[in-house]
């Protein structure tokens, strides 16, 4: 009992490319966006609006979304960690953009240099300046079943993230497995506790793949009812403030999957394939998609 269509969020261009140490040029991550696009991936999260202090790699979000402006049949959010954010982002000519919260203490500090609540508070501003402009905001939650300091991560903790997200506004919200270590023997009780206090139809799923867990974890959480996936083309990814977080679940195991069980998804996976060894090449690194790595031998 899954759903029918699953919307695949491609999270590679920002949460691929944001632990980048070699500054990949903006003509690089347009044309990588270009070809995400062309594989039929109506969501593109295109880059972030946030201290480029803290993250170099995305220092260039103004110049991205110029690059990508003639670029229709896509959605492009980004990340907005603050009210200077968003007005830059607007600024920019964005039509949504992503706050970004954790479930974890720790984890909050160190990736935005705040507490929870304050973050919460920072966050129901960036919120409402959006919504007095019709721009949806999408919440995403990190460390939803375990933190790299604290280790796990009570269900609780997540779902009190959760209704405060969607409280100020939040249209989706997107439980984050940062350090990709849950299981489905954690993952379950999580989205449990938060389906109690969310409508389901507004969760999506964030899996990093760091213990190969993430298609399982996947899995169950499309059997419990959500529709709405992350993932990172080829496998990019890990995060600047997640000691030891690999990249996220590579969208083509993602859609090879989905296509098994016969779930829409509006991607072809040739054209993904194109897409993952164009970046790639770039980086110099084999891709961690299993997947594009079987199909290419074919
Ligand atoms: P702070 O140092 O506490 O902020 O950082 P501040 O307000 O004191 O400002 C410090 C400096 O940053 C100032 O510049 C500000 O102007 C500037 P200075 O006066 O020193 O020259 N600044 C900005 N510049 C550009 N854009 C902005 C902005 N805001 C302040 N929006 C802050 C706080 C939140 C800004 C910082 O910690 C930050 O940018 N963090 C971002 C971290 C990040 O992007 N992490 C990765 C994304 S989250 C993730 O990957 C998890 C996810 O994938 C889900 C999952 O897997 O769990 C989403
Ligand atoms: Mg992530």
């Amino acid at each position: 009992n899954i759903p029918k269509y699953v919307k695949i969020v491609e999270v590679g261009p920002r949460d691929g490319l944001q632990n980048e140490k070699d500054i990949v040029p903006t003509s690089v991550k347009v044309e990588l966006i270009k070809m995400l696009v062309d594989s039929g991936l109506q969501v593109v999260e295109a880059t972030s609006f946030v201290s480029p202090k803290w993250v170099p790699q995305l220092a260039d979000a103004k110049d991205v979304i110029e690059g990508i402006k003639g670029v229709s049949n896509a959605r492009f959010p980004v990340l907005t960690p603050n009210l200077k954010g968003l007005e830059a982002a607007i600024a920019a000519g964005v039509k949504e953009v992503a706050v970004f919260a954790a479930a974890s203490e720790s984890f909050s500090r160190s990736n935005i240099n705040c507490s929870i609540d304050e973050s919460l508070a920072r966050y129901r501003d960036v919120a409402s300046a959006a919504r007095k402009l019709s721009i949806p905001v999408r919440g995403y939650i990190s460390c939803v079943v375990g933190c790299p300091m604290e280790g796990e991560v009570h269900p609780s903790k997540v779902a009190y993230v959760a209704e405060e997200l969607v409280k100020m506004g939040c249209d989706e919200i997107s439980l984050g497995d940062t350090i990709g270590v849950g299981t489905p023997g954690s993952v379950i009780p999580m989205i449990e506790a938060v389906k109690k206090v969310v409508p389901i139809e507004k969760l999506a799923v964030h899996f990093h793949d760091t213990y190969g867990q993430a298609l399982s974890n996947i899995l169950v959480s499309l059997q419990m009812g959500i529709s709405v996936v992350d993932s990172s083309v080829s496998g990019l990814g890990g995060c600047p403030y997640a000691k030891g977080a690999t990249g996220n679940v590579a969208t083509e195991d993602v859609v090879y999957m989905l296509n098994g069980l016969g779930v829409k998804t509006n991607v072809d996976l040739r054209k993904l394939i194109l897409a993952g060894d164009f970046i790639r090449k770039h980086l110099g690194r084999p891709s961690e998609s299993k997947a594009a790595t079987a199909l290419k031998k074919t």
